[in-house]
């Protein structure tokens, strides 16, 4: 009889594993962080959403725009796997795998995808987007990746699951079937183009040979690595507040983006995750619908989003941009276990003469509240509460070491530190590996130190 397998989360080499998550509402810089040290890792594993996400990871000259695979398939020998969770589109994988081959990357015996993941299937993506166009004003802003329809079939148990790429004609028969579904409400309900499913259901069978032989046991692989003494990395995608249970719902994704889900989704002892390494911006960003009390609809805003290049990887659309929101800050602080943080784009805010940061929200009656509530309509109507601090003149961009800061830069990020209560261990100050700053103490901070060595 198989027995538990054991365990090392600290071992006299550091640490075994790791958990980067967004801390905010995506977009935080994930991909710089998880590339910076993925090469420290044996295997790197994504555990929620789709190629809702995406981001950008540059390698010596070259660049990668990766949407669902883990952003380690670019050192040679790292292990990379999709868990569980994920919500796979068979053509959308096949895509990226082709994009990674013509610049000499080859996944093969690297890319492994949960034989459980769920398939995301072309009717999803029409589903997604007639689902936004009958939301009117109420609209979630989604990135229309069929995202949401997808996980739906998964919780009402009818969807397809990625052991089927490995079985063509069962495969066609269950595609065709749940598309046919799919076609009958996009027809009856929203009025919309059903999907051609002879063209649907061959291009699902098309991807499914190509990706058949990296269709397996994802905790298996994991347990495996683990089990040699390997490191591993699980990287989260979107942030803490778009997560489905403790984020700004109905405006969030609809997976969990909690490290939690990291065990769950790959099916490994949740004693296995590591630390929580959380990535957060200098300021807030978010796209799509929903409460972003510290929004700025004015010139600072424009700046922010000008200066910070804030327009979606995925959709190309423009972020909605504002203050550091540390309310929100420490409640994803909180729920997400985060133990220390990433700190990116300080230099977008070089050259401000304030610098504001929400420590409270505010609800017209003279309440004040330090927790985001859980009724968005609620959260909606609060007003933040701001402390101000002095901005900085001199540039932040590109320091490499904390003494290259200028003071003000210092102390906004000791702020922070205080207001949320943990460690800022890293610091970005540009898009390069180079321009980052490794500072602090405590477990997560010397790790890094251990394995980033110098950046190139
Ligand atoms: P969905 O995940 O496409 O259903 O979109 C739901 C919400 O999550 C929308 O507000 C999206 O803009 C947001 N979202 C999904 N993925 C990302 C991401 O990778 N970065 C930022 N926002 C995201």
């Amino acid at each position: 009889m198989m027995g538990v397998p054991e365990v090392v989360v600290v071992s006299s080499d550091g640490m075994r594993s790791l958990v980067v998550v967004g801390g905010q509402w995506g977009d935080e810089g994930k991909g710089k962080v998880v590339d910076l040290i993925a090469g420290a890792f044996d295997a790197v594993a994504r555990y929620n959403g789709g190629h809702n996400a995406g981001h950008t990871v540059r390698y010596g000259e070259r660049r990668f725009a990766l949407h669902l695979v883990p952003s380690g398939i670019v050192h040679d020998g790292t292990l990379c796997v999709l868990g569980a969770g994920m919500v796979v589109d068979p053509e959308a994988l096949v895509a990226e795998i082709g994009h990674l081959a013509e610049q000499g990357v080859s996944v093969e015996g690297r890319l492994l995808v949960s034989e459980r993941a769920t398939l995301l299937l072309p009717t999803h993506r029409a589903l997604d987007l007639a689902r936004e166009r009958a939301r009117g004003q109420g609209r979630i802003g989604t990135t229309g990746r069929g995202i949401g329809p997808a996980y739906q079939d998964l919780a009402s148990r009818r969807a397809l699951r990625a052991f089927l790429l490995t079985d063509p004609g069962r495969l066609a028969e269950r595609a065709r079937a749940l598309m046919a579904e799919h076609n009958r409400e996009l027809e009856s309900l929203h009025g919309a183009e059903a999907v051609d499913l002879g063209r649907a259901v061959e291009a699902v069978v098309a991807a499914a040979r190509e990706l058949a032989p990296m269709v397996g046991d994802v905790g298996k692989a994991l347990l495996r690595t683990h089990g040699e003494g390997g490191r591993i990395l699980f990287e989260g995608a979107q942030g803490i507040l778009l997560d489905v249970f403790h984020g700004t719902y109905p405006f969030v994704t609809s997976s969990s983006c909690l490290p939690g889900l990291a065990a769950v989704s790959c099916g490994v002892p949740p004693r296995m995750v590591g630390p929580v390494l959380g990535v957060m911006k200098a300021y807030t960003t978010r796209v799509g619908g929903g409460p972003f009390p510290t929004e700025l609809e004015d010139a600072v805003g424009e700046r922010l989003r000008e200066r910070g290049a804030e327009f979606g990887t995925t959709t190309g659309r423009p972020r909605r941009c504002g203050w550091f929101d540390a309310v929100a800050a420490r409640y994803a602080v909180r729920v997400a276990g985060i133990d220390a943080l990433a700190l990116t784009k300080l230099d977008v805010l070089d050259g401000l003469d304030e610098v504001q940061v929400a420590v409270a929200y505010e609800d017209g009656q003279g309440r004040r509240l330090d927790v985001p509530p859980g009724d968005s309509e609620a959260f909606e109507r609060l007003r933040p509460v701001y402390e101000t601090f002095p901005g900085w003149s001199g540039s932040s961009a590109g320091a490499t070491d904390e003494v290259d800061l200028p003071e003000g830069a210092v102390a906004y990020v000791r702020q922070l530190e205080r207001l949320l209560g943990v460690p800022v261990v890293l610091v970005s100050t540009g898009p390069r590996r180079r321009e980052t700053i490794l500072r602090g103490d405590g477990p997560v901070g010397r790790f890094l130190r251990r394995i980033v060595g110098s950046p190139d």
